[in-house]
């Protein structure tokens, strides 16, 4: 693999992970095969003993998705990759790779809806325990951790509300205390935010999102620092099966060439969207890390160069309202996912935050009258218009709202 250690990220997206390959290919090749031939029975026997490097069988490791490990582990800056075929199946990759019964996890309270419950039922079967707290404020952590603390899980921004940690104080809390730093780094995307350079431990995505950048693929990604933690989960990944598929991999490596053009866009477009929204008469908050009305914005520009493609906000009617809005939209799709090249609005309390339940809603600060948009590529001047006409119906139908 070449050095591209001094290369600017906008190279190292179209270049990173790509080696040389048969014919010449200038992409890497999809290779979907489930196995591979072995030269004799002695090259197989010592491909098992890992005494000869080599593919045996996709499950274990496969080119294809060995080279968009390779450039995500690149472009976040750490080790090694281990593409997985979630980004939940990342998060459970670190889970159950790190933590034993007896084990503490302190948790941001503000996460993805599935990570809370993850942690809630299956991990809490297993006899682990969870700690959730709001991981923008230092003192909420320093006091969580325990002495069976072994993971902090941190995600900044966190979903959906748009909250900002500080990873690189959250680091020095949680290495103090012996615990590992994971952050979910899916809104920011290595475009933006690097948490190893921060001094976080691990770092996953739900390839889902930014980084695939096309909404056709599920899949997650883990990075790791070093060689101890790549081997302990790729043998957690190994046998609890969740990778990659072979194509999805090819996709998601495919979507990494335009990352930085992509989050480019999403970024002046997002920005272009809040300040609108913030100053329309219908609209009582906006959350977006590049507002100086956010109440971590200094801390967001310590932290990520980009404030990214997410919005979310509130109107003044509340729930009602936001319904009118979801339902009146023409060019902002009413769908949950995020980070792809298309404009997705939708509402977090009663889909992707469902599962978590009221009462660990409320604590995260996610309320019933939250909307949150995924701002495309699209023109901006487009979904400005497209949401203030829908804005004006929620103008129109306000004495039915009162009614309600
Ligand atoms: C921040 C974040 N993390 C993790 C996930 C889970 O990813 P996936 O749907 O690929 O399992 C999501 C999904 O929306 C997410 O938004």
């Amino acid at each position: 693999m070449k050095d591209h250690s001094k290369l600017d990220f906008q190279t190292k997206c179209v270049h990173s992970g790509i080696d040389e390959y048969e014919f010449g290919s200038v992409v890497p090749p999809i290779y979907q095969t489930s196995t591979f031939k072995f030269k004799s029975a002695q090259h197989g026997a010592s491909l098992f003993a890992g005494e000869e490097k080599g593919y045996i069988y996709t499950r274990m490791l496969n080119p294809t998705i060995e080279a968009m490990e390779n450039a995500i582990a690149e472009l976040e800056g750490g080790y090694k990759a281990l593409g997985c075929a979630s980004g939940m199946a990342a998060s459970h990759t670190i889970f159950a790779s790190l933590l034993s019964a007896g084990d503490n996890v302190v948790c941001s309270s503000a996460v993805y809806g599935p990570t809370t419950t993850l942690l809630t039922t299956i991990m809490k079967k297993f006899g682990v325990e969870t700690t959730f707290v709001n991981t923008s404020d230092l003192n909420e952590v320093n006091d969580a951790m325990k002495p069976n603390t072994k993971v902090v899980f941190v995600e900044s921004p966190g979903n959906p509300t748009l909250c900002i940690s500080d990873i690189e104080e959250i680091s020095k809390i949680a290495h103090a205390n012996n615990s590992l730093v994971a952050v979910d780094n899916t809104f920011m995307s290595p475009a933006l935010q690097n948490p190893i350079l921060f001094g976080a431990d691990i770092v996953m995505h739900s390839l889902t999102k930014f980084l695939n950048g096309h909404a056709d693929v599920v899949g997650g990604v883990v990075v790791v620092k070093d060689e101890a933690t790549y081997t302990l989960f790729r043998k957690t990944l190994n046998q609890t099966g969740g990778v990659i598929d072979p194509f999805n991999a090819f996709l998601v490596h495919r979507g990494l060439k335009t990352l930085s053009l992509r989050m480019d866009k999403h970024c002046s477009s997002a920005i272009e969207i809040a300040n609108r929204l913030e100053k329309h008469p219908a609209v009582k908050y906006v959350s977006y890390p590049g507002l100086k009305s956010h109440p971590h914005y200094q801390l967001g520009l310590k932290q990520h160069i980009g404030h990214g493609g997410m919005i979310t906000f509130e109107l003044k009617e509340g729930l009602e309202a936001g319904k009118i809005l979801m339902n009146s939209v023409k060019l902002c799709q009413l769908a949950v996912s995020l980070g792809g090249v298309e404009t997705l609005i939708q509402h977090p309390a009663s889909m992707t935050h469902f599962s978590m339940g009221k009462d660990a809603r409320e604590a995260g600060g996610i309320t019933d009258g939250l909307v949150r948009l995924s701002v495309g590529i699209e023109n901006v001047n487009d979904l400005i218009n497209d949401l203030e006409q829908a804005l004006k119906k929620v103008n129109e139908l306000k004495p039915a709202i009162e009614s309600v």
